[in-house]
This record gives C-alpha cells, sequence and structure tokens, in this order.
C-alpha cells in the first residue's frame, strides 16, 4: 500500500475540492495539469487548508505520453487514478467538436494506455450527467438511455465505453461518475470556481452579479415545460462530489478485479434558474437583477438525478442544500473577486 493518486487536472474546480479531501484523509497526491482552465496557486491553497504538503506537482497535458509517464514516475507506484483533465464547455464543444475528441477522448486513451502498461488498473473517471441528452422520465437512474445531443457528452459517453470495454478486457476496477451540475465552494473561501472571461455557467454568473462585474443575469429561457418555465438542474454541492470521489476511491479499492461501475452522482431535487436566484438571495441577503431572454442553444428543459444507487453501493448522498451552495459559492466571490489571479 503506497496510499499516493494521482489526480489528472487536480488544479481545477472539482480536482482541487477532491484533493483537499484525500489530503485530508491522508492519501500522497501527485497532480497532472497543463493550467488550461486552471491556477497552480489553487494547490497552494489546498495544501494550506489540508496542512499537509504531500501533494507533488507535475506541469504537463494528458494527451503527451512523455507528460503522463513522467507523473507516473514521480509517484513510483500508485493506489489508484482520478481522472477529471478535460474539456467542458457545451457551447464550446458545438463550435469546436475536434478539439473536444482530441483532449477528452484521445487524452483518455492515453492515459488509460500508460496506465496499462505500468499495470495500474484503479481509475475514477469524470464523466457526465449531460450523456442522457433531452430525457422525458425523471429522475434519471444509470440504466436510462444515454441520447448525447452535443459533442461534450457524445465524448464523456465514447470514453465511459472505451474504459468499460477495458474493464471487461482485463482485471481493471473502474468507476465512471455522471456528475449532474456541481456549484459552490470550500467554506473557507479560499478555493473554488474561477472560470476564464465572460462565465458560462450559472453560479458564478450569479455571484459576479452580486459583485457588481456584470450588470444582471440573462435568465436563457422562460417557456420551457418546467414547473416556472426556466430549466431545472440537479445542483450538488463541490464539496458533497469530492467526498463523492473519496468514497469511490476507496470502494473500488476494497475490490477485486474485474470491477466497474457508472454512478449519478446528484442530490435529487432539480430546482429552476428561477429558483436559484430566490435563493440565492435568501441566502446571501442580496439582490440579482435578471432579465428573462430566449433559450441557450444545446441547453435541455431538466436534468434531475436518482441518486439512489450511490447511496446503495458508496453509502455516499449530498448532505449540503441550495442555501449552502450559494453562500459558500458567494464567500469564495466575494473573498477572491479576481479568482486566483491578481488582476483580471
Ligand atoms: C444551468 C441552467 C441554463 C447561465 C453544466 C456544465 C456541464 C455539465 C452539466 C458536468 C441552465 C441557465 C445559465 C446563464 C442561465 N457539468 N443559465 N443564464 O448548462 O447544465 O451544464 O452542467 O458535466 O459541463 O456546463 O449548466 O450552469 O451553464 O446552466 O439562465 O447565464 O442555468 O439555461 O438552465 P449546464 P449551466
Amino acid at each position: 500500500m503506497t496510499n499516493r493518486v494521482l489526480i489528472t487536472g487536480g488544479a481545477g474546480f472539482i480536482g482541487s475540492h477532491t484533493a483537499l479531501v484525500l489530503l485530508e484523509q491522508g492519501y500522497e497526491l501527485v497532480i497532472l495539469d497543463n493550467f488550461d482552465n486552471s491556477n497552480p496557486k489553487a494547490l497552494d491553497r489546498v495544501k494550506d487548508l489540508a496542512g499537509s504538503k504531500a501533494l507533488e506537482l507535475v506541469e504537463g497535458d494528458v494527451r503527451d505520453p512523455t507528460a503522463v509517464n513522467r507523473a507516473f514516475d514521480n509517484c513510483g507506484s500508485v493506489e489508484g487514478v482520478i481522472h477529471f483533465a478535460g474539456l467542458k464547455a457545451v457551447s464550446e464543444s458545438v463550435t469546436n467538436p475536434l478539439r473536444y475528441w482530441d483532449v477528452n477522448v484521445n487524452g483518455s486513451r492515453v492515459l488509460a494506455a500508460t496506465m496499462e502498461k505500468r499495470n495500474f488498473r484503479t481509475l475514477v473517471f469524470s464523466s457526465t450527467s449531460t450523456v442522457y441528452g433531452e430525457p422525458e422520465n425523471f429522475p434519471l437512474h444509470e440504466e436510462m438511455p444515454t441520447v448525447p445531443v452535443h459533442p461534450y457528452a457524445q465524448t464523456k459517453l465514447a470514453v465511459e465505453q472505451m474504459l468499460n470495454a477495458l474493464c471487461r478486457s482485463g482485471n481493471w476496477r473502474i468507476a465512471c461518475l455522471r456528475y449532474f451540475n456541481p456549484v459552490g465552494a470550500h467554506p473557507s473561501g479560499r478555493i473554488g470556481e474561477d472560470p476564464l472571461g465572460i462565465p458560462n455557467n450559472l453560479f458564478p454568473f450569479i455571484t459576479q452579479v452580486a459583485a457588481g462585474s456584470r450588470k444582471k443575469l440573462n435568465v436563457f429561457g422562460s417557456d420551457y415545460p418546467t414547473h416556472d418555465g426556466t430549466g431545472v438542474r440537479d445542483y450538488l454541492h463541490v464539496m458533497d462530489l469530492a467526498e463523492a470521489h473519496s468514497s469511490t476511491l476507496n470502494h473500488l479499492l476494497k475490490q477485486t478485479s474485474p470491477h466497474q461501475l457508472t454512478l449519478n452522482i446528484g442530490t435529487g431535487c432539480g430546482f429552476s434558474v428561477l429558483d436559484v436566484i430566490r435563493g440565492f438571495e435568501e441566502a446571501t441577503g442580496l439582490s440579482i437583477p435578471y432579465q428573462l431572454v430566449s433559450r441557450r442553444p444545446g441547453d435541455v428543459p431538466k436534468l434531475e438525478a436518482c441518486p439512489q444507487k450511490a447511496k446503495n453501493i458508496l453509502g455516499w448522498s449530498a448532505t449540503r442544500d441550495l442555501a449552502q451552495m450559494c453562500r459558500d459559492s458567494w464567500a469564495w466571490q466575494r473573498a477572491n473577486p479576481t479568482g486566483y489571479r491578481d488582476v483580471l
């Protein structure tokens, strides 16, 4: 037992929160990140928060076999790998599909091939609820049809299929976690979501409106078949998601291989955009001016998880509510108006 874990994309939003939880559990970490959409400062803060120095950083791209081998060389032997590195902007995947197939699929292939060569066969993969496409029945459980409607989701499903085939070919232990909507931040306000430029996602846009750096929120669509016409999503506190990763890794390490797992990671409770605006205002006492505008291409009306399988297998369920998500995302934004950068 080396209790060492390699995390790709570990300097990112979900990766940094997961790294903190694993450090606090006594794991030693090697992090491979190209800082394409992250900042090494996040890892300095993670080490501070954990009171641990057991984190080594390798700057490199998961598509580059030399960089991936260098990261494994730095690890020596690893208990497992958690693979976050990838692209996740839905609209960008529509305008630039080849980049998504390269980073998300080829990057995952290079990682898995390197692991196979070194006989490291325990992997947690960051997948997405958007593989369900535009479902009609809710809540969503893992056996429901996967009908991805944009390249981001198509690439994530392709990697799931590649990893499932790997599991059938030999003694691997692999879990694919289908995230719903990760939001919020560590309650310290020291680490959080730091989007580059204009935020794609709802929560960082709302916190920037709250901070006064954006005038108002555009609500994309008010004619969806939902309780108030605006899009419904299953928002999940990033700390709950980080804890789901450590529960999954610890579960895999107890299994004899081969072992394959696909899990929805969500709360099971969907909120509309207007619900979130109201919840944020109630939780923080701040006002969020907004305007109802037309739908955003690629958006689906509703995504809401059935998280029962993760509860049954891992004993994991989300514990933080919408108010906590709003309070913690605002605490991060207020303490870090320009994110990890000194200036925007
Ligand atoms: C949420 C709701 C928008 C911005 C995200 C990630 C994706 C994946 C799934 C993990 C929708 C509305 C948004 C705004 C708005 N994550 N909205 N005004 O689209 O569900 O996708 O979760 O795999 O990688 O991007 O999240 O936060 O962009 O949108 O009205 O300015 O908020 O229409 O209903 P989405 P989002």
